[in-house]
């Protein structure tokens, strides 16, 4: 059985977790499909944004599945791992920017899913949390390291540390998400942004998200010389010579990403 659902709009890709009876939670079918999926896009040029979101309005991603988990050997289980790890990286490192859609909870390894995509949009009733200590264990899958990094250690520490759940609102609040949305209206909010971003020049998208993730703990000058680099590389492209094209036809550009 499919585990995404997956819809192509031009240069846009939207990958539903297509597992609402267990709140669209990870298991190793979902995730081998997610590593698939990755493999695919790497190589997409057409490709230009992905927006992620789960299927129904409870979920985004439950985290793990844990009905799934308490049959596993531990081999199993860090095979899993190691797959979860592999996969959110692959995110990171993906020439295209990925929106996570947050439609209801996203919690553990689905809000670690949603931490590793570049934009973040959420409905007014998701929930977010890293409730892994109140399991035994820690967030695994990045969540210690990409959620400090997006909102500051004495956030992530209160909310790893008292795995709590914060509301929409709070994550709006700092940062965590960018944009709410009512419920009904979240996809299509979500579809819009991944539209938007999909308009710019892919080489420029890819050279932009590597500067910014890539030099984000550098220091400033090593970060600078990074972010030359990747602006040189833009320069060298078609596309910018299209886009001045455009400027001067007073027409919209058409970028091929070449
Ligand atoms: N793994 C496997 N199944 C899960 C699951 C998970 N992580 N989360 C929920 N489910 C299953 C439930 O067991 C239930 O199955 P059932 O119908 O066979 O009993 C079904 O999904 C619906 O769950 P329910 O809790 O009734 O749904 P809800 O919409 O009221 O709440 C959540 C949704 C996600 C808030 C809630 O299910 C939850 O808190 N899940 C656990 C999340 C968690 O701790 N994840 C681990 C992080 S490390």
């Amino acid at each position: 059985m499919a585990e995404f659902r997956i819809d192509r709009r031009d240069h846009v890709e939207i990958w539903t977790i297509d597992g609402e009876a267990r709140r669209n939670s990870i298991s190793m079918a979902m995730l081998a499909e997610l590593e698939r999926l990755l493999a695919r896009a790497a190589t997409d040029r057409a490709l230009r944004c992905v927006v992620v979101i789960g299927a129904g309005d409870r979920a985004f991603c439950a985290g793990a599945d844990l009905k799934e988990r308490a049959g596993m050997s531990a081999e199993d289980v860090h095979r899993f791992h190691g797959g979860l790890r592999r996969a959110l990286r692959a995110i990171e490192e993906a020439p295209q920017v990925f929106v996570a859609a947050l439609n209801g909870a996203a919690l553990g390894g689905g809000l670690e899913l949603a931490l590793a995509c570049d934009l973040r949009v959420a409905s007014d009733a998701a929930q977010l949390g890293l409730p892994e200590v109140a399991l035994g264990i820690i967030p695994g899958g990045g969540g210690t390291q990409r959620l400090a990094r997006l909102v500051g250690v004495a956030r992530a520490k209160d909310l790893v540390l008292t795995a709590r759940r914060a509301s929409a609102a709070e994550a709006l609040a700092m940062g965590l998400v960018s944009q709410l949305a009512p419920p009904p209206r979240l996809a299509e909010v979500a579809l819009a942004l991944a539209e938007r971003v999909a308009r710019n020049a892919p080489v420029s998208l890819r050279q932009a998200k590597r500067a910014i993730d890539g030099g984000f703990h550098l220091p400033l000058e090593e970060a600078l010389e990074l972010e030359n680099r990747l602006y040189q590389d833009c320069l060298r492209t078609r596309d910018r010579l299209e886009a001045l094209a455009a400027f001067a036809g007073k027409r919209p550009p058409v970028f091929t990403g070449d």
